[in-house]
């Protein structure tokens, strides 16, 4: 046999034997030995320094006395046949707690060859150091125990080791998670140097931080490898796919780890190969063919291109199927036919075209279809029908025509999740046929279907988590049955871009209890408000014609994150519990309403001052607030600073005040945290946007928030879809700001708009604009500046707007590079500025710069701090429109890739449903 025959290998082979020996030891009455005294006092030992959290544990039925004399026979604990020593030791998921160090009497168990401690709860210890002293050891478990801190060198010690796993089992609920790395003094190098014999070697979650050696491909003997989510990064050496014995390679969520596949030899026994969330790009080798055992293969958001090679077809104990998130593209090869085991197929994401497959309806273990996101064709065959186990199907965001005939999905018993979304389909729903039982479904996304009526069938839907409806043609009222319509699950609505003209018997509160997310914006929606229950996170019916005033049962959703009211006809006064609101609200947007009345009387008043204190109730609790728009309001008053508090804006990189009363200096304070902020270049744009709400299924449903704005960009009013990331704006523009523009405002690097326009300033312009090398649009028309225009603005290479008119400007136009472009409306209405591009010549000036150059604003007034904004000696009357600008963007979504914890968490789902079938 071979002598490095593992434990677990011989498990099977130990269990036969402690039959036999149960056997004869019950007939003969223990012919081997009982064990030694020394361990089962060091057993007993271990289990007192522990604690117990469950009376059913293993470990509680030892004891001494009676007949639980021979530790031998206790639970978990295996003993050698002749020595009687513990050789084995199976305290797996007994609900132990409690930390464990060097003086452990564990480690007097010196004969101990495996050690199983995994999913318990030890307290964060470290592994101890001692544990280099089971030198006997072939198995050493210790995967979700709550371990953390550096791995101890001492484990290369383990010379004997065929399995190691340090893993985090996230199949298991608990939050039972180790939290291990690798340090620097024993590297993952170091360890499979030293444990040559490692036929398993699972590190999932372990903080390795390093690129893969390439001796681990001396490790002949290995079968499985799991390195999940480690931090590795660097190249992927090509040789461990070879390894002769290997079935088992999991890679998935390395982010930097870059490889590709190899040319695969016939008999390779690769059973299981995840490269998800990686950087493995390539084609996939047609010697994929060759991986005959190949059961799951997933390489979710990789970079992989080309077409799927027909090779696949070989694989015919293929199972799972993932290949979402790539580049694949051409027509899906016509051998999946041969895939008849293949029970997940999931090519989303990718270039894919030609019509459905039709051998794919041949493939009738499916329980998961996912085509979504691709360039998919042609109509939706009714044979579908003949994948009759489909739990999940979704053709989402392809080009699929025709009509389709709902009924046919009454003959799926199973199908929970079916998403129809975003094609060119019409689909009907014939309401009169009679007796048409539909599945119950958790996910229903009908989006952009073409639908005419709300579908009757829904009255019995008792289990639906989401319903999508967005963009169809649904006209009328929304029928009172619905508010019956899974009462207790629905979870997130959303039938925004219809034409429901009111609600059927509007309940005081909805009745839907688990609701998180509510959107019918985008309607024709008459009548009150309807307010959904607490647990709302994004409420959205702007753009309708709703009435009445805002009930302030609206602040029973109290995790309410994005509110958005605006469009509306609403009137009254804004219910005071709105201003008091949950420290969760990232977006309120009451734009376009008529709203009036008073400020609450429950605010601080000042001096007979009005005040909106928003650093102190709103805004200071929104440190990571991105845009402030108060744009065509009647705030009036100074943007005022207040120095007790020190928190600030240091997220705000928009901000737009124009178009209010503003009186004051210029608010440098709400600029000052601009200055620390560090200057990312980002490789690639991205967009700013809320990430509000959690994903609430395993496949991406692409919910998501990004900010529309409007700004004065280059002199024109600019609908942004999006904001960049790296967008920094300020208007401050028709206000009535006077003093001088602060030097320091060359101090706002990275400043992409600034517009003072229609102000008051005075002075001259400072010379310290010339180094804001970002800047792309700049107005400073009228107001009362005067003095020359430094010649230092002639640097900025990025300016394409420029505007100081009617001012009283005098001297030279700088010349060259971007004035070069600037034509005579940019500087009108200044008498004395001469120069091109305006006729008047220069004449013999006294050529000295900054005749009248700005004091030197110090820097302290960046120090500065919070602010809040005072509306003056209001009563009543006041209109409040606050406009950040929100959308629900559906579509490729950027983010999904970006936001890699959520995709983690997606894509861990993913597999934890996966790993149960
Ligand atoms: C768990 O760890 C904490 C912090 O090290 C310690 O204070 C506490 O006593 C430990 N609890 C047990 C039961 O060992
Ligand atoms: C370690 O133990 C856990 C829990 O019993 C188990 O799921 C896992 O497969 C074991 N690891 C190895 C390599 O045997
Ligand atoms: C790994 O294997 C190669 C080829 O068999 C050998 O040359 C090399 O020395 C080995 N490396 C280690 C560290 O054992
Ligand atoms: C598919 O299966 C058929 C019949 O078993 C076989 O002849 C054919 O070669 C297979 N195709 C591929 C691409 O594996
Ligand atoms: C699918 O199966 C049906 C019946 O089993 C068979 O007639 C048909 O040829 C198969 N189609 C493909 C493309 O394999
Ligand atoms: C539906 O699921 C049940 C339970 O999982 C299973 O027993 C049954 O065979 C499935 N039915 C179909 C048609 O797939
Ligand atoms: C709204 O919430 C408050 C406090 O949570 C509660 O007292 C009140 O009953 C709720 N109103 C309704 C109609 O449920």
């Amino acid at each position: 046999m071979d002598p490095t025959l593992c434990y677990l290998i011989s498990k099977r082979f130990i269990i036969l034997l402690c039959l036999y020996t149960f056997f004869f030891t019950s007939i003969l009455s223990s012919t081997h030995p009982l064990c030694h005294e020394n361990e089962s006092s060091a057993l007993l030992q271990f289990k007192q320094s522990l604690e117990i959290k469950e009376p059913t544990s293993k470990i509680a039925s030892w004891k001494l006395g009676g007949d639980n004399t021979d530790c031998c026979q206790w639970e978990g604990v295996d003993c050698d046949e002749n020595s009687g020593h513990v050789i084995g030791l199976d305290l797996s998921n007994s609900n132990l707690y409690g930390s464990i160090n060097s003086s452990s009497t564990l480690f007097q168990l010196v004969h101990l060859q495996s050690l199983n401690l995994a999913i318990n709860d030890f307290n964060s210890s470290e592994i101890p150091a001692r544990i280099g002293q089971l030198s006997r050891l072939t198995y050493l478990n210790l995967s979700s125990s709550t371990f953390s801190g550096n791995v101890p060198s001492e484990i290369s010690q383990l010379a004997h080791l065929c399995s190691l796993d340090l893993s985090n089992t996230y199949d298991y609920p608990s939050p039972s998670r180790n939290s291990l790395k690798l340090g620097t003094d024993f590297t993952l190098e170091n360890l499979v140097r030293d444990l040559t014999k490692l036929e398993y070697l699972h590190l999932g979650f372990v903080d390795i931080s390093s690129t893969v050696p390439q001796v681990m491909s001396n490790l002949s003997s290995l079968k499985s490898i799991v390195l999940i989510d480690c931090g590795l990064s660097g190249e992927f050496p090509i040789s461990i796919f070879h390894l002769t014995d290997l079935r088992n390679l999991r890679l998935d969520f390395n982010e930097n780890l870059n490889g590709h596949l190899p040319e695969f030899q016939l008999n390779s026994p690769l059973e299981i190969i995840y490269v998800a969330v990686t950087n493995f790009s390539g084609k996939l080798p047609t010697s994929i063919g060759n991986l005959s055992s190949l059961t799951s293969f997933n390489t979710w958001h990789c970079k992989f291109f080309g077409s799927i090679p027909a090779q696949l077809g070989n694989l015919k104990h293929l199972i799972k199927l993932l290949l979402y998130g790539n580049h694949f593209s051409g027509r899906v090869p016509s051998s999946v036919r041969n895939l008849t085991k293949l029970r997940v197929l999931n090519l989303g994401s990718n270039q894919l075209t030609g019509p459905l497959p039709p051998q794919i309806l041949n493939l009738s273990e499916l329980t998961e279809l996912y085509l979504a996101y691709n360039n998919f064709q042609g109509s939706i065959p009714s044979s579908i029908v003949d994948l009759y186990n489909l739990e999940l199907l979704d053709l989402s965001h392809n080009e699929f025509s025709g009509t389709l005939q709902f009924e046919i999905f009454s003959k799926f018993k199973n199908l929970t999740n079916l998403v129809l979304s975003n094609n060119k389909l019409s689909l009907l729903i014939n309401e009169t046929i009679p007796n048409v039982a539909f599945p119950k479904f958790q996910q229903l996304g009908l989006n952009s279907c073409n639908l005419n009526s709300l579908p009757y069938f829904l009255r019995d839907q008792d289990k639906l988590e989401w319903l999508g409806l967005k963009d169809n043609k649904i006209a009328g009222r929304f029928p009172y049955w619905m508010w019956n319509c899974s009462e207790e699950t629905l979870n997130i609505i959303d039938i925004s871009d219809n034409s429901l003209i009111g609600f059927d018997q509007l309940p005081v509160l909805l009745p839907w209890t688990s609701l998180t997310y509510f959107d019918f914006s985008n309607n024709l929606l008459q009548g009150s408000i309807p307010i959904p229950q607490s647990l709302t996170v994004h409420y959205d019916i702007s753009n309708n014609s709703l009435t009445g005033e805002i009930s302030p049962l609206i602040c029973n959703m109290s995790s309410l994150q994005v509110l958005d009211l605006s469009d509306n006809s609403f009137g009254g006064s804004i219910p005071h519990c709105l201003f008091n609101f949950s420290s969760s609200l990232k977006v309120m947007n009451l734009k376009s309403n008529n709203l009036q009345g008073c400020i609450p009387q429950s605010w601080t008043k000042v001096n007979n001052l009005m005040v909106i204190n928003l650093s102190q109730n709103k805004l200071q609790a929104l440190p990571s607030l991105k845009i402030l728009i108060l744009r065509s309001n009647e705030f009036h008053g100074p943007v005022y600073s207040s120095e007790t508090n020190n928190r600030g804006f240091p997220q705000l990189v928009i901000i737009d005040l124009s178009f209010n009363s503003f009186i004051g200096e210029f608010p440098s304070k709400l600029f000052q945290d601009w200055t620390k902020r560090k200057n990312d270049s980002a490789d690639h744009l991205t967009y700013m946007h809320v990430p509000a709400i959690s994903f609430i299924n395993y496949y991406r449903w692409d919910i998501e928030y990004n900010f529309t704005i409007t700004m004065t960009n280059k002199g024109m009013q600019t609908i942004y879809q999006k904001v960049r990331e790296d967008f920094i704006a300020i208007d401050i523009s028709s206000n009535k700001f006077e003093g001088e523009i602060p030097n320091s405002i060359g101090h706002l690097r990275g400043l992409n708009l600034l517009n003072l326009s229609n102000n008051m300033f005075v002075g001259s312009i400072p010379p310290s604009l010339g180094s804001l090398a970002k800047l792309e649009s700049l107005d400073m028309s009228q107001n009362k500046l005067f003095g020359q225009i430094p010649q230092e603005l002639a640097q900025l290479t990025f300016l394409e707007f420029f505007n100081v008119s009617c001012n009283n400007l005098s001297g030279h136009i700088p010349q060259g590079k971007q004035f070069n472009t600037f034509d005579n409306n940019s500087f009108l209405g200044n008498l004395e500025l001469c120069g091109n591009p305006l006729l008047k010549k220069c004449g013999n000036f006294d050529n000295s710069p900054h005749l009248l150059s700005p004091s030197e604003e110090d820097q302290g007034s960046f120090e500065l701090i919070s602010w809040i904004i005072i509306l003056m000696g209001y009563g009543c009357g006041l209109v409040i429109g606050f406009a950040i600008g929100l959308r629900v963007i559906t579509g490729k979504s950027y983010w999904f890739i970006k936001i890699v914890a959520i995709g983690q968490r997606i894509l861990r789902q993913v597999s934890r449903r996966g790993s149960r079938k």
